[in-house]
């Protein structure tokens, strides 16, 4: 992995291909590995580009709050470090697709096509928010250990808990090895989000949503309609496969990606 500097801060960085670039945004509390399988498959195709996001993985820490705008604003900084100016295939799961809306509004002449995986167009309500907070609280004192056990069965189908212990293992290493500081300011920055139904309506690009067909946290319901809330996008739900679905049904999603870019 390479570190790139942008400004206030280094990210880590996986590249890897050559072609369209692609920069894949990970979830939350996770880092550029959750796109393993992408990173291999689609770079075959594509300039993967799969960065760790400020606070996790291998880049630097900021405590505090970390915006989505801050994250987005980190992506056009990374994009400027690596001197891409062209427009980019963005795809983001779940806090990755919070990201994304934050990059539509702040920097659409960057974005060429849109992928949204695995995520939500509202805001938190008043108790989801509380939830953020609190656990913000609780990881800073006992340690990102403490919230895997909480957070697993939501991320995954129950068939992959059941039977793919590699991939329960790899998400539970991710989240273990997160530093508490860097899940506190993502969680800060969350709550705060805005809503991002009325920006569907007005996304300029052709979009995919991609959904995994047991996700619980932003299930299929909530996808189809913001899939038909935009002028130009495609719905592929993804079969066997929970909240983390490009971990869990990596060929489909893998497929769904290079018949959208294709
Ligand atoms: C994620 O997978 O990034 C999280 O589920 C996002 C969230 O907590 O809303």
């Amino acid at each position: 992995m390479n570190r790139i500097d942008i400004g206030d801060c280094e990210l880590a960085l996986e590249q890897r291909g050559a072609g369209p670039i692609l920069l894949l945004v990970h979830g939350f509390p996770l880092d550029h590995s959750m796109w393993d399988e992408q990173i291999a498959g689609l770079s075959q195709d594509f300039h993967v580009l799969a960065p760790d996001l400020r606070g996790f993985g291998q880049s630097d820490v900021t405590p505090g709050k970390v915006t989505m705008d801050q994250f987005a604003d980190d992506l056009a900084a990374l994009l400027d470090a690596l001197a891409m100016d062209q427009p980019v295939a963005l795809c983001g799961l779940s806090m990755g697709g919070y990201i994304a809306f934050a990059f539509c509004r702040r920097h659409p002449g960057r974005l060429g096509h849109l992928i949204l995986c695995d995520t939500r167009s509202d805001a938190d309500s008043p108790e989801g928010q509380r939830g953020r907070l609190a656990m913000a609280e609780h990881v800073l004192k006992a340690g990102s250990s403490s919230v895997v056990a909480a957070m697993l069965p939501r991320l995954l189908a129950e068939a992959t808990t059941d039977r793919r212990p590699a991939v329960v293992d790899h998400l539970a290493a991710m989240i273990r090895s997160t530093d508490p500081r860097g899940i506190a300011a993502a969680q800060r920055g969350m709550a705060e989000r805005p809503d991002a139904t009325d920006l569907l309506r007005q996304i300029g690009v052709p979009a995919l949503v991609v959904c995994g067909q047991h996700d619980s946290v932003s299930p299929p319901t909530h996808m189809r309609a913001m899939a038909d809330a935009m002028p130009d996008s495609q719905f592929v739900e993804i079969p066997d496969a929970g909240h983390m679905s490009p971990m869990e049904n990596p060929a489909a999603v893998n497929a769904a990606i290079r018949n959208f870019l294709g």
